[in-house]
């Protein structure tokens, strides 16, 4: 019997480990052969643990699992075990997906190479390396823009690492995911590990680097030890080392753990991080494509944007091209979150409205409650009020709402929200996590909350002052920390005036 169940983080912390345990234990119980496998999630975290059997080859998922309904799954078909839920990849939420970078999250075993390349690893790298001077070409073509949150083209950045001139040149992947309401880059670490090698390494051929980095976040524990693991294993198999793929091109990964900040996410501040100094913002330029780590040229990307190359290198540029609206190419992994019926990862082309993804795929609120707001892009994104729901997701649509697709958080709130209680968190927690390097954002955050406090307490004179300090922030800060934090203050603002002046009105009524 062929059993698969989430190692996934959320899954286990949804009681995936009790689950294989029990697994285990029935199947020694009754003798019956078993292959077990830990696999990434399938993303819908509703239903985790989510466990697999083969049935006939098909894989049949019965979720949420308990141990308890563990014995039931060794019964029969199991069609008829109250948890079934018919074959995996048939069920609406995969069906109607596409997915190209998280194509193998969930299915494989993601510490098993032979399967990596069963499902098409490592065909991508094997490309790359017959026509490296095409890649930078095919990247650009692709359209593939930064999916960290700043959309910048990435074969134009590798561009700029490949033709700079330098003894050394580095690869840095930036796995400090710190927006609240996203875990894309965590699935995809603890699901298929070896993508984002293959893509760190064709990027390493593409520019001329022999040394990458993955600088990754300590809070997530289990995504640090499945990646370290396949690092080893990538090396072992000669995927890395100083002969890659049998190339005689060297590339290494080194793992590197975070402490804990957020600001370490932007990119110059994680290069000071991995340099072993404070975490602290340097000014831009020198862009670190230039003088990044070690002051030598550099690539930084995200997770996600390196995960996808060795998609788009084994099937072709105009096939990623083929998805998405306007500027924004190919797919996105969406992360739905808050107060959402189904809420997890689903990648899709982009151009679907607010509305799709928060009514048709997450079904609304978990409360039942009208949807009063949803943010995109992390904590630093706008609350968008459904009047704007029919705004498709792409960069240049989102943007044209003063807001920002970022790394693809989407967090809903029903109509107990109360958005100024919002807007107060933001500015609370830019001024946490500020690095204090410029004046707009370590002061400006702090007088943000006792502004707010004041407008919470009747004084509505306070703002102008707010819009005013938004606007000095936005302008004036030296990176996105400070210079996004008046988004989520202002879309609240504009589209929830009476959250901000309900206090006064009360007091004039009494
Ligand atoms: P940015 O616009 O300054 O830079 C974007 C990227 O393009 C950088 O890597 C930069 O070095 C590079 N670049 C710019 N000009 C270039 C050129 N001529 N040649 C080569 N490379 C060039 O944006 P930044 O500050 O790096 O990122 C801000 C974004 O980060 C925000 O949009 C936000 O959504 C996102 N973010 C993501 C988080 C996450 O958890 N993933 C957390 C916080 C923010
Ligand atoms: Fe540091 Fe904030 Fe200035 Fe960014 S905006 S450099 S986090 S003080």
């Amino acid at each position: 019997m062929r059993v698969w169940v989430p190692g996934d983080a959320a899954a286990r912390a949804l009681g995936a480990d009790a689950v294989a345990e029990a697994v285990r234990a029935e199947a020694a119980r009754r003798g019956e052969a078993l292959t077990l496998v830990r696999n990434g999630s399938r993303g819908m975290v509703w239903l985790e643990p989510l466990v697999e059997v083969e049935r006939d080859g098909v894989r049949m998922g019965f979720g949420p699992m308990t141990p308890e309904a563990v014995p039931g799954l060794f019964e029969g078909e199991g069609a008829d075990h109250p948890l079934a839920l018919g074959p995996v990849e048939a069920l609406p939420w995969m069906a109607a997906q596409t997915r190209l970078t998280f194509a193998r999250v969930g299915v494989i075993d993601p510490l098993s190479l032979a399967e990596y390349e069963a499902q098409g690893g490592l065909a991508g790298l094997h490309a790359a390396l017959a026509a490296p001077d095409r890649i930078v070409t095919e990247i650009t073509d692709s359209g593939l823009r930064g999916r960290g949150g700043a959309g910048f083209p990435t074969g134009i950045k590798w561009a700029t690492v490949a033709r700079a001139s330098a003894p050394q040149k580095y690869i840095v992947c930036n796995a400090d995911e710190g927006d609240s309401g996203t875990f894309a880059d965590r699935m995809l670490i603890e699901g298929d590990p070896f993508v984002l090698i293959e893509g760190m390494a064709i990027a390493a051929v593409a520019v001329g680097a022999t040394r990458g980095f993955i600088y990754l976040r300590s809070e997530y524990p289990d995504a640090i030890r499945v990646m370290e693991a396949a690092v080893r294993l990538a090396r072992d198999a000669g995927v890395l080392g100083p002969d890659v793929l049998g190339s005689g091109l060297a590339f290494d990964i080194e793992v590197r753990v975070g402490a804990g900040a957020y600001v370490c996410g932007e990119e110059t501040s994680l290069l000071n991080s991995l340099e072993g100094k404070r975490g602290i913002v340097r000014a831009k330029p020198p862009i670190p494509a230039l003088e990044g780590f070690m002051g030598r040229p550099t690539v930084v990307n995200n997770v996600l944007s390196l995960a996808t190359v060795p998609w788009i290198m084994a099937h072709g540029a105009a096939a990623y091209a083929a998805h998405g609206i306007g500027l924004s190419r190919g797919t996105m992994p969406l992360q739905i979150a808050g107060n959402v019926r189904h809420g997890g990862l689903y990648e899709v082309a982009f151009g679907l409205t607010l509305s799709e993804i928060v009514e048709g795929i997450g079904g609304g609120t978990a409360s039942g409650r009208p949807v009063k707001a949803v943010q995109v892009g992390g904590p630093l994104g706008a609350y968008f009020p459904p009047a704007l729901f029919d705004t498709p997701f792409g960069y240049e649509e989102v943007a044209g709402q003063e807001g920002l697709v970022g790394h693809a958080g989407i967090v809903v709130f029903d109509d107990t929200a109360d958005m100024l209680a919002q807007a107060r968190f933001a500015m609370e927690f830019c001024a946490i996590e500020s690095c204090g390097k410029c004046t707009p954002c370590r002061i400006g955050s702090v007088r943000g909350v006792e502004t707010i406090d004041r407008i919470a307490a009747g004084d509505t004179g306070m703002i102008p002052v707010l819009t005013d300090l938004c606007h000095t922030m936005k302008w004036g800060s030296l990176c996105a920390l400070g210079g996004f934090a008046p988004y989520p203050v202002m879309s609240a603002l504009t589209h929830w005036p009476e959250d901000f002046t309900a206090r006064a009105a009360q007091e004039a009524a009494e």
